[in-house]
């Protein structure tokens, strides 16, 4: 059509008519990478098993597996910190003008509790991947390796799929590596640094990815990793991020998922053969009696899931706690984010310390030692004790009631203890754990920007 008209009028007009043309089909431009994104055509339901990474610890009895769950928050909750120190270091930075960047290399959250099934390339290579709601990049281990870690499956090699390529580093992809981009030879090229002496390093790449049964999207932007350590990924052969920045799979399934997910997370203390569903799309949605929160969204950490709460309410009495220990500030500090990969919830001192007196004034026991698990709130009991009632309230006068499960847990025959710890007061934002999540169908939802929420038996999904 266009050319039609355009071929009736000068030449110099019709020179201008072809430029639209060229830059409406800019794949073609970059040609030579053969990347191109996928279309917007709607997957429909997409179901994922999930398991429990603790559960993988066959060999060790509960008591020791929560321990352990309780470790990695605790390390978890340094790696927040340590990235959220950084953002909130850049902001003011910013704000203010002066130079005085963290020198150091930037580092990622990039951890979970929670395992997924993936398959990348064609023909599809299987591997498991920690899912983690804290980060944005989804990466794997790829040939050749200039030095990687055992990983349980094979390893991807990319110069065995017909459907792989290198994302250039004009494509908006490579831009929201941010920090993380370490240069554009050859390709686009990331360092992902968790802090802990792991990372992964190699090439922002395209691929058609397969999840669940056998759905298969195309064009999504991954790490191909060529250089990678870590212990704490040698469960599975990479990472699958699902925080809100452009780079996690959410925001790229984007509007052929309805931008948007749930999962409902079975009980820590549930049989290790059982796994908790993920879905994406139209399989994300609750039936009626769901209660929904906005989400807000922070311009400095964009990668973060963060909900409106206002307060916490033990046996119908708000717990004492100063106004504004949740705000959100705006330098990017604060809040409270939503994480499917910290166990424990943590709380703020200012917000744990009234929290912590009020229940033990509401329990008739004299506290325990909780260090061998690592938990703060201890008392030796079988469990047979009348436990207050906790409420986590939100904006809009919003209750999420904590049925008792999800809030004291029974460490061993005879200690229970309460699944929170505090941090003191800082850049760290409070955290929302998966034990106080498990049981519920919890629906992110990036397009309407809400959270949906309804208590459901997670094996009944
Ligand atoms: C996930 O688990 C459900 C229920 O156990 C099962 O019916 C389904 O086949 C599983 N799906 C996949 C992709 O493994
Ligand atoms: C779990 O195993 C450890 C180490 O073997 C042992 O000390 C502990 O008593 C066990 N706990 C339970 C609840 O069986």
């Amino acid at each position: 059509m266009e050319w039609l008209s355009c071929s009736k009028l000068l030449a110099f007009v019709a020179l201008i008519c072809i430029i639209p043309v060229i830059s409406s089909s800019s794949d073609r431009l970059f040609g030579a990478y053969a990347w191109r994104r996928g279309d917007n055509e709607n997957v429909g339901v997409i179901r994922v098993n999930m398991t429990r990474r603790s559960e993988r610890e066959a060999v060790l009895n509960f008591s020791e597996r929560l321990q352990s769950a309780v470790y990695r928050s605790k390390r978890r909750v340094r790696k927040i910190e340590g990235f959220v120190k950084q953002q909130v270091t850049k902001s003011k930075s910013q704000s203010q003008s002066i130079h005085e960047l963290d020198p150091e290399t930037p580092v990622q959250v990039g951890d979970g509790e929670f395992l997924m099934k993936v398959a990348v390339g064609t023909p599809p290579v299987n591997f498991e991947a920690i899912v983690d709601t804290g980060s944005d990049l989804i990466w794997t281990q790829c040939k050749p390796c200039e030095d990687c870690f055992n990983q349980p499956t094979p390893m991807f090699d990319p110069s065995k799929s017909s459907t792989y390529s290198t994302i250039p580093c004009t494509d908006s992809l490579c831009d929201a590596l941010g920090d993380t981009q370490t240069g554009c030879n050859p390709g686009c090229s990331f360092l992902y640094q968790y802090g802990d002496g792991s990372f992964t390093s190699g090439v922002l790449s395209s691929e058609t990815l397969s999840i669940g049964s056998g759905s298969k999207v195309a064009g999504i932007g991954f790490g191909c990793g060529h250089d990678n350590e870590g212990q704490g990924f040698s469960q599975g052969g990479g990472l699958v991020g699902l925080g809100r920045g452009a780079l996690s799979l959410i925001s790229q399934l984007g509007s052929k998922v309805d931008n948007k997910f749930s999962y409902c997370l079975l009980s820590i203390t549930d049989s290790s053969s059982q796994t908790s569903p993920l879905f994406f799309g139209q399989g994300a949605s609750l039936s009626g009696g769901a209660k929904s929160i906005p989400l807000i969204k922070s311009s400095v950490i964009p990668t973060f899931w963060y909900i409106p709460i206002t307060g916490i309410t033990l046996d119908g009495k708000p717990v004492d706690i100063p106004a504004g220990t949740f705000d959100l500030q705006s330098d990017g500090s604060g809040g409270m984010i939503i994480d499917s990969g910290t166990t424990v919830t943590i709380l703020d001192e200012a917000a744990y310390s009234p929290l912590k007196d009020a229940i033990q004034s509401a329990i008739d026991l004299t506290p325990a030692d909780g260090s061998s698990v690592g938990l703060d709130l201890c008392y030796q009991t079988s469990g047979k004790v009348s436990l207050p009632s906790l409420t986590f309230n939100f904006k809009g006068g919003v209750d999420y009631e904590l049925p008792a499960d999800n809030f004291f847990i029974q460490v061993s025959s005879d200690l229970l203890c309460l699944a929170m710890l505090g941090e003191p007061s800082g850049n760290i934002p409070s955290i929302f754990g998966n034990i106080q999540q498990q049981n519920f169908h919890i629906l992110y939802n990036d397009a309407q920007n809400t959270l949906s929420f309804k208590p459901t038996k997670c094996d009944s999904l």
